[in-house]
């Protein structure tokens, strides 16, 4: 009986905690705002000409490798990022004046589209690192306690011959709202990937778990990974 009831006791919280996580993915529309994706990403697109472009390029491929590709990456975290950098909460002395300008609903608009938009690979030439950012982006480092990027970060399709790899519980069906969901981070530019990994070790970036993942990363394995991940898939 004493079981019973702490299976149940767990069951409750359990539930509660899934309750807690759906309620903090939902998003209500503003009355009269409700838009359609494609709506989003069409009026997206003008304010994308007009204030983004020059820099992250006109589909979201920047040309400047310091700047951060937006193409294809989830409307979701390019909105919270712009809210970030409104609030303050990421520091950027070159976003802060730009995300001034926009509304709230300019900002939702203007991740629809860069989100509706392909990433473009940059060319791969690091042979070395790439092999060895690979197998730590897959699979960590296990005798430094480094989890493995994937864990979090898209792992579209699984290469092959990936060594020990084993698909977290994001890949049982029904625990994908279980999963920490970090950004795409396949064919972004290396210059930017190794400078967020140092922001987020160096405290100047907020992020608990990427402060812990990128703090415990060697110089090498950053721009191992980052080599990988500018030329991936
Ligand atoms: C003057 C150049 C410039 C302009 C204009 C600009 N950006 Fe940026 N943007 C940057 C730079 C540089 C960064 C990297 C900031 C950092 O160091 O963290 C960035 C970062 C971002 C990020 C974070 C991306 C990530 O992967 O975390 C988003 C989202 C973003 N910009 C969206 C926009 C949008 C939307 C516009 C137009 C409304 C815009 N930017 C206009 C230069 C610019
Ligand atoms: C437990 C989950 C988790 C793991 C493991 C993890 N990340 Fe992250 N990562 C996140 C989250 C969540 C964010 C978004 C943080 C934010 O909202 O600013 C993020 C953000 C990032 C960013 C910023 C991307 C951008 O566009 O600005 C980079 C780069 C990054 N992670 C690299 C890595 C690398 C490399 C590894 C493996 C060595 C790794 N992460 C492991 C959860 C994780």
């Amino acid at each position: 009986m004493g079981t019973m009831r702490a299976l149940a006791v767990l069951a409750l919280v359990g539930l509660v905690a899934i309750a807690a996580m759906a309620g903090y993915r939902r998003f209500a529309w503003p009355p009269g705002e409700r838009q359609t994706l494609a709506e989003q990403a069409r009026l997206g697109a003008r304010i994308a000409a007009a204030h983004c472009a020059a820099c992250h390029g006109p589909k979201g491929n920047s040309a400047d490798p310091r700047v951060p590709k937006l193409a294809g990456q989830r409307a979701s975290y390019l909105n919270g990022q712009l809210t970030d950098f409104r609030d303050g909460r990421r520091a950027s002395t070159v976003m802060a004046p730009v995300v001034a300008t926009l509304s709230v609903r300019g900002m939702r608009e203007v991740a629809a589209y860069f989100a509706d938009q392909s990433i473009q690979p940059d060319p791969r030439d690091q042979p070395a690192l790439r092999a060895e950012g690979k197998a730590l982006f897959w699979s960590g480092i296990v005798a430094q306690g480094l989890q493995s990027c994937s864990a979090c970060h898209e792992a579209r399709t699984v290469p092959a011959e990936i060594p020990g790899f084993r698909a977290g519980m994001g890949a049982m069906r029904g625990m994908d709202m279980m999963r920490v969901q970090g950004p795409n981070l396949f064919g972004q530019h290396a210059a930017y990937t190794i400078s967020q990994l140092r922001a987020f070790a160096d405290g100047k970036r907020p992020g608990m778990v990427m402060a812990r993942v990128a703090a415990s990363m060697t110089p090498r394995e950053r721009r191992a990974v980052a080599d990988y991940l500018a030329s991936a898939p």
